[in-house]
């Protein structure tokens, strides 16, 4: 089986962060999800899997390479960004499908424990008995408002597919942007920018060639932030439920505290009387001083945090450097490569971008471009 990872997308509501890093390759305990994503194709026997790259390409190319996990990668560029239906004709030759051979295509940005196995046995199964065309992974969500609605009947054919409904929606059963096909989808794409969701579903739903398949389990668009956030604590709820989890050469004083769910990468030291927890991945290479309080946050590595400082709700990029006694409040986003001066407080929700450098204390949500 071969696969498609749709990852050109520029992952604006992620900024700053996604200013200088592709959606896919945002760690979600302390890895990059990509490597979840093609670890698990590889469990499941996909051979060959094609990204269709646009923001950021050379990051994933340079990443990803052209071989991981087994798994033969290749690359389908786009000069300018085309949706998410244009990216799957485009690749078209590239993927060069046998007549009934299956294809996934996944949206990149999906944090989940979808079983590929079971759904392309589904999708083949239901192509034989009812020439269906595309199989949607669907999850159920309290709120399906942000996302592709679907009305199934009761064999699995979806009826309707309304992608974000502004009126009251038929079900609570949602697109999770993942999906099983043949090569009679590329019949229904134009060339060209479109949207698969919103131009094709639905014609496919009214043509009865559109099949449902659904998904209980772990879920995840880390597409804003406060799930990117959630993906990192399910990890931490699964790994990390009552002891930390400590890569190597981790050094830990024994006067800090560390208070799970926590996941520490390698080459970390926490010094005296640290509050590291609960919810905290820390990535490799960071410093923290003594005196640090760190909780429900995420820092990306590399960084260097100084004594007494206070992070909570927060994600942090990669190479960040806070001066002594900095107070980050709820929820604020810091680029890589920021720099925050000894002694100031960073009010909530304020995002600052790669580079930064801030001197003096923020008391209202901002951004710092
Ligand atoms: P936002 O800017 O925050 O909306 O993110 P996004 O641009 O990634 O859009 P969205 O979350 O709707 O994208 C869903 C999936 O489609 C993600 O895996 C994206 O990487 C992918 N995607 C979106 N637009 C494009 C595109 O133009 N080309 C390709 N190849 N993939 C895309």
């Amino acid at each position: 089986m071969k696969a498609l990872i749709l990852a050109g997308g520029f992952g604006t509501r992620l900024r700053p962060l996604s200013c200088t890093r592709p959606k896919i390759l945002f760690p979600i305990g302390n890895k990059p999800l990509i490597e979840w994503t093609l670890q698990k194709l590889s469990k499941f026997g996909v051979s060959e899997v094609i990204f269709a790259v646009n923001y950021r390409a050379e990051d994933i190319q340079k990443f990803c390479g052209n071989e991981k996990y087994g798994i033969k990668i290749s690359y389908s560029y786009e000069t300018s960004p085309m949706g998410t239906g244009g990216p799957i004709k485009l690749a078209e030759k590239i993927l060069n499908l046998g007549e009934d051979e299956e294809l996934l295509i996944l949206n990149g940005d999906i944090f989940s424990d979808v079983d590929f196995g079971k759904l392309g046995d589904f999708h083949k199964n239901h192509s034989t008995m009812h020439d269906t065309v595309l199989t949607i992974t669907l999850f159920e969500v309290e709120d399906p408002s942000r996302y592709g609605v679907v009305e199934l009947d009761e064999i699995g054919k979806i009826l309707r597919f309304v992608e974000k409904p502004k009126e009251k929606p038929v079900s609570r059963l949602i697109n999770a942007g993942i999906y099983a096909t043949n090569k009679k989808i590329f019949g229904y794409l134009k060339d060209g920018k479109h949207s698969i969701e919103k131009e094709v579903f639905p014609i496919l739903a009214e043509k009865g060639l559109l099949y449902g398949f659904k998904h209980e389990g772990l879920w995840v668009d880390i597409g804003k932030i406060e799930d990117f956030m959630l993906a990192n604590f399910k990890i931490l709820e699964q790994v990390s439920n009552d002891k930390p989890q400590l890569a190597e050469n981790v050094e830990i004083n024994s006067k800090a505290k560390i208070i799970p769910p926590v996941i520490v990468g390698s080459n970390v030291k926490i010094d005296e009387k640290a509050k590291i927890g609960p919810y905290v991945v820390v990535g490799d290479d960071v410093l923290i001083g003594e005196n640090c309080k760190i909780k429900n946050s995420i820092l990306f590595g590399k960084s260097t945090i100084n004594a007494g400082c206070k992070i909570k709700n927060s994600v942090l990029g990669e190479k960040v450097f806070l001066g002594k006694n900095v107070k980050v409040g709820k929820g604020c986003i810091i680029g890589d490569h920021a720099v925050l001066a000894d002694n100031i407080k960073i009010a909530k929700k304020v995002t600052v971008c790669p580079y930064k450098e801030v001197e003096d204390s923020i008391l209202k949500p901002k951004n710092v471009f």
